[in-house]
């Protein structure tokens, strides 16, 4: 007979699509700093996996999955992660709980896409599972708030209206499957320095409303064509003036037959829309051809959900 071997701690799989804003209203600044946002988000097809067991101190790595750049993601405690651990934890008085953390991301990092966020969704549902602590949704979605405006989407994915600061999230419903072209960037941009500079243009006449609601009614038709006229971000202009080369791949995707470009979030990651599935993978191989790193992805897909417990 052979002896039972000695069991490995549970592991909790938990998965999370990286999100694009289809539009992005941006007003003025608020008192907090933050500014009044109306946006549009869709989940696509471009994941982090995160991956908790018990252990009896923090711990995180990272590793990198089709090619993503890793070398930027902090793996200490300022990982957003860890801080999502740390806030379940308190939450339920918990203080000492502790756990390891792998991250195996396939999200573009400091890209517009919102990769930490959907980790530290991940990190929340997993932890929640891992601790048995059934914490229901809207207070998980509370503590999402509490640690970046975009982290709730995060966890509901789908396609969604956001407002407030990102953090107030009211799911739309899309059934068109609509295809995007990915073009990330080496050198990220930062969030709070797009911010900084969309404040010293001047916000002018915001137009925040108008823009999600044009663009509700444009997915509503299932029309790639009619989609790609009402897309729009307002950190455009701050952010390709911060990196003109933007401008560059915009024409690149262009040139490629995208229906039209869009910057994801704050940058520097860019989109083309694409007609269809096939049409995508054909400006993916002329973007590849012109020398830039190109990847396909769908929209809507779903928000953070178990993939495995081992
Ligand atoms: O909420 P989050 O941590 O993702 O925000 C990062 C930074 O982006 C904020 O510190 C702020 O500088 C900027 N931001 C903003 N208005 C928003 C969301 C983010 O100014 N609605």
């Amino acid at each position: 007979m052979t002896a039972v071997a000695q069991s490995e701690p549970l592991r909790i799989t938990v998965r999370a699509a990286a999100k694009i804003n289809l539009c992005l209203g941006v007003g003025p600044a608020r008192d907090d700093g933050f500014h009044a946002l109306d946006t549009v988000y869709q989940a696509v097809s471009l994941y982090d996996d995160v991956t908790v067991a018990e252990a009896s101190q923090w711990s995180l790595v990272v590793e990198s999955v089709g090619g993503v750049d890793v070398a930027g993601v902090p793996t200490d405690e300022t990982n957003l992660a860890i801080r999502a651990g740390k806030l379940l934890a308190e939450h339920h008085g918990l203080s000492g709980a502790t756990a390891e953390i792998r991250i195996a991301k396939g999200i573009p990092v400091a890209g517009g896409m919102a990769g930490g966020s959907a980790d530290a969704a991940a990190a929340l549902v997993a932890l929640d599972r891992l601790w048995d602590l059934g914490t229901p949704d809207q207070e998980l979605l509370a503590l999402a708030a509490r640690l970046g405006s975009d982290v709730p989407f995060a966890l509901i994915g789908g396609t969604a209206r956001g407002s407030g600061r990102g953090e107030i999230v009211d799911p739309v419903e899309d059934l068109a499957s609509w295809w995007w072209v990915v073009v990330p960037h080496g050198i990220g941009l930062s969030t709070p320095e797009v911010f900084r500079r969309f404040d010293e243009f001047g916000t002018g006449p915001t137009r925040p409303k108008i823009l999600s609601e044009s663009l509700l009614a444009a997915l509503a038709t299932g029309e790639p064509l009619t989609l790609a006229k009402a897309v729009a971000n307002d950190l455009e202009p701050p952010a390709f003036d911060l990196r003109p080369d933007l401008a560059d791949t915009a024409e690149a995707l262009a040139k490629a037959d995208a229906l039209t470009t869009l910057l994801s979030g704050s940058g520097p990651t860019m989109l083309g829309l694409a007609e269809n599935q096939q049409h995508a993978h054909l400006i993916r191989e002329r973007m590849m051809e012109s020398g830039y790193a190109a990847w396909v992805a769908t929209g809507p897909v779903a928000g953070c959900h178990l993939v495995e417990i081992a």
